[in-house]
């Protein structure tokens, strides 16, 4: 009963946000998008000619904002998107998709073979996490699955970023969160915290953006 009626509230959230409105409209496959384009809009993060890494990409609507940013004048693709889930994805032209778990092995080696032939070692300018654990509910527990994510972004980044790039992150307030910006500070030169509008106030979502690597 009870998780019916929260059901039913999320329906009518969902159905009333603008941003739902807003994706439909624009071609977005998820409000998501507009997440990321209030972080890029504010911190100048895309522009065409990088390579970027898209992890936790599915159902696209980064992807899909990012192929729009890295479009040239004529519309030809300039720069490299590759984008990575558990879940399938519908294709989208100019973008590399990987399916797989992030935390294998085996999958982190074929990512890093799409990455090795963009250029290889240091060649990628941005990677971006929209990554989340399915929520069992057990706080603690989901805390230390998200975090777990994170570091292996973080290792990811530090061993393939440039110099001068970057990593955005998807984090959740509360257990873990002041160590999870302590160890970005160790690893980038500025850190900084966003919670864009298009965020639900209701979600402990806030993500982490660290730029330039301190030990590269
Ligand atoms: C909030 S959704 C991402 C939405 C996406 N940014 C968009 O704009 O369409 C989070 C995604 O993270 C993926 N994910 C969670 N854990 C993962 C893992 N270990 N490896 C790869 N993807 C993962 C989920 O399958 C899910 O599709």
């Amino acid at each position: 009963m009870a998780k019916n009626k929260s059901n039913q509230s999320w329906l009518h959230d969902h159905i009333n946000d603008p941003y739902v409105k807003m994706a439909q409209r624009e071609g977005y496959r998820a409000r998501a998008a507009f997440k990321l384009k209030e972080i890029d809009e504010r911190d100048a993060l895309i522009k065409p000619g990088q390579v970027i890494v898209d992890l936790g990409a599915a159902p696209g609507s980064w992807s899909q904002y990012l192929r729009e940013r890295l479009k040239l004048p004529g519309g030809a693709l300039s720069g490299q998107i590759i984008a990575l889930d558990l879940l399938p994805m519908e294709p989208i032209a100019g973008v590399s998709f990987i399916q797989g778990d992030f935390r294998e092995e085996a999958v982190l080696a074929r990512l890093e073979e799409v990455v090795g032939a963009a250029g290889g070692g240091r060649c990628i300018d941005l990677v971006l996490s929209d990554m989340a654990p399915n929520l069992s509910g057990v706080a603690v527990a989901d805390a230390a699955r998200m975090m777990h994510l994170i570091e292996l972004a973080m290792e990811f980044s530090q061993k393939y970023l440039k110099p001068t790039g970057a990593l955005l992150v998807k984090a959740f307030h509360g257990s873990g969160y002041s160590q999870t910006v302590e160890a970005f500070k160790r690893q980038f030169v500025t850190v900084a915290a966003r919670k864009p509008k298009a965020s639900r106030d209701k979600s402990a979502e806030t993500f982490i953006l660290g730029r330039g690597l301190r030990h590269p």
